[in-house]
């Protein structure tokens, strides 16, 4: 009767509450929102259905029995991002300080099943202080069946992972498991041990911020995707996010509607390129100038910033461009820019979202460290994403393509679907400079005829188109219609590659 529906309110007002006032002021003089708030501000407006707010932890050891805040720490379930389905959770510090408990963890796995079955993405807020001690093994089991999810939803529905608080021990593999994590600066923190563990262990002393901010990991660790100034732009730009991308593998990305003109033509880009080619220019410049509205998304922006990865759209429809970039270390490959572009090659690739391919590239990066810490097994990442690649793969040859580098950029050879050149660009093993010192080795006095020789036979895009290699030296002028025009004829591209239990990359 009456007392069952006062109480079911009750408990429902109690969920909403969580960890109480006190706690969430302390959650906002943190510059914090709640788990709740956040997920208004992720979600459309008034779309959110929570699932489980009814949920109390089963244990009794250490007092717990009488010390239970219902929905346990986690608010879960589905609403809208830009119109479309998209489940979360979102982790509540207020509440055991967003610690992870057996029914925690089933309320999450609870939505992530939701995602799979229905083929919608699950982004999660992180912001707990990891596994909820009182409960030991139960919690640890808890996250071993999120990462058990992490791992088969991986390549079937998109993950995102925002890091608003604290991430630390066994919690940061969720997050790790997903395709993109995004930090909140000032706020958050990833480390597998504090540095408290850290100092006992190794006797570094460190910040909380060095050792597991969100500079470190956009900057040197590469753990983290992007960082965003607070929780309201983090959630904005995530939603940005996930309108480039599609609901599931089943799925294309949504298109979106454009004023820009698929054959807009840029006659800034015929004179981009610096005709020294010791001179820089910005990559991103000339994407900018060919993507719809000159509107990109970047990933991984300020690590091995020598290569550029980005999702943006062509003729409304969401490609992934990646871009050697001039202006860092001449856009040479080294290990990490290899590691960050593999990974964005095969994002795409799962998710039906063509490549687009801009190179110039004076090749792979030379030196001791570099080889001792297997740039042969690190470079062959991005060789092997692009190669076993199936989606569309259109690439720009801008200016340098050279030696093993060349191959590995969305070459011909590795089933590029179109490779086009600007005038500019320059397919050789290597450059002139180079490759005369080597052949006239014994001959300085003949050098300099030779290094004009090379450059007028090799420094230019002729030999390569006149083997296939390139379908075609394009004006630079023209290269959003001519993307755009081939992207379209590749909608109907169908390929795929044998049969295996899955392939054996060099990890
Ligand atoms: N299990 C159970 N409760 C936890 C918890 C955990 N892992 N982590 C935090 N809490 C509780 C705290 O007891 C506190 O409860 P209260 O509000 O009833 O007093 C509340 O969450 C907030 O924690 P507090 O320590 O006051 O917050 P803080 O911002 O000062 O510090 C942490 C945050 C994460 C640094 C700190 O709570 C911490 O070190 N937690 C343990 C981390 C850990 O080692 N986890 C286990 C390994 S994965």
């Amino acid at each position: 009767g009456a007392s069952i529906r006062a109480r079911i309110e009750e408990k429902r007002a109690a969920s909403v509450a969580g960890g109480g006032e006190k706690r969430v002021a302390a959650q906002h003089a943190k510059g914090k929102l709640t788990a709740r708030e956040r997920i208004e501000l992720l979600v459309d407006e008034g779309t959110f259905r929570e699932y489980d707010a009814f949920v109390e932890h089963q244990c009794s050891d250490f007092g717990m029995g009488a010390n239970r805040i219902t929905g346990d720490g986690v608010v879960t379930g589905v609403g809208k991002v830009n119109g479309r389905t998209t489940y979360v959770f979102s982790q509540d510090f207020t509440a055991f300080g967003g610690s992870l408990s057996r029914t925690f963890a089933q309320k999450v796995c609870k939505v992530m099943d939701r995602a799979m079955r229905e083929g919608a993405p699950v982004v999660g807020l992180n912001d707990s202080g990891g596994a909820r001690i009182q409960e030991g093994v139960d919690s640890l089991a808890g996250y071993a069946e999120i990462f058990q999810r992490n791992v088969l939803a991986s390549g079937v529905v998109p993950q995102i992972s925002l890091i608003m608080g604290p991430c630390a021990g066994g919690a940061v593999y969720s997050p790790a498991l997903t395709d993109f994590t995004f930090m909140v600066r000032g706020t958050s923190y990833l480390f597998v041990t504090g540095p408290d563990v850290v100092k006992a262990v190794t006797n570094e002393a460190v910040t909380q911020e060095e050792l597991g901010g969100a500079a470190p990991h956009t900057r040197k660790s590469g753990v983290a995707h992007g960082a965003f100034d607070n929780d309201v732009v983090a959630l904005a730009r995530t939603r940005e996010l996930l309108s480039y991308l599609p609901q599931s593998n089943r799925e294309p990305a949504a298109p979106r509607f454009t004023a820009d003109a698929a054959d807009r033509a840029d006659a800034a880009l015929d004179t981009l390129v610096p005709s020294d080619s010791r001179q820089a220019y910005d990559i991103k410049d000339v994407v900018r100038r060919v993507v719809d509205d000159g509107r990109m998304f970047e990933i991984m922006p300020d690590y091995a910033r020598n290569i550029v990865v980005a999702f943006a759209r062509m003729g409304g429809h969401s490609v992934g461009v990646v871009g050697n970039q001039p202006l860092v270390s001449s856009g040479v490959l080294d290990i990490d820019a290899s590691v960050k572009a593999a990974r964005f090659v095969r994002f795409c690739d799962a998710f039906n979202i063509p490549l687009v391919t801009f190179v110039d590239v004076p090749g792979f990066l030379p030196g001791v460290q570099q080889e001792h810490n297997g740039i042969i097994r690190e470079g062959a990442k991005l060789l092997y994403a692009y190669a076993e690649a199936t989606v569309p793969k259109i690439a720009v040859t801008t200016r340098k393509a050279y030696g093993g580098a060349q191959c590995v950029m969305s070459s011909k050879q590795l089933r590029g679907d179109v490779n086009f050149a600007w005038p500019t660009a320059e397919l050789a093993v290597m450059g002139a400079k180079g490759a005369v010192e080597i052949l006239w080795r014994n001959d300085p006095d003949g050098r300099a005829r030779a290094e004009d020789e090379y450059n007028r036979l090799f420094a230019n895009p002729l030999p390569a188109a006149q083997r296939g290699y390139l379908d075609d030296i394009i004006a630079p002028s023209t290269t959003r219609r001519r993307i755009i025009e081939e992207l379209e004829a590749l909608r109907g591209k169908k390929l795929s590659n044998p049969y295996k239990k899955h392939d054996n990359m060099p990890l």
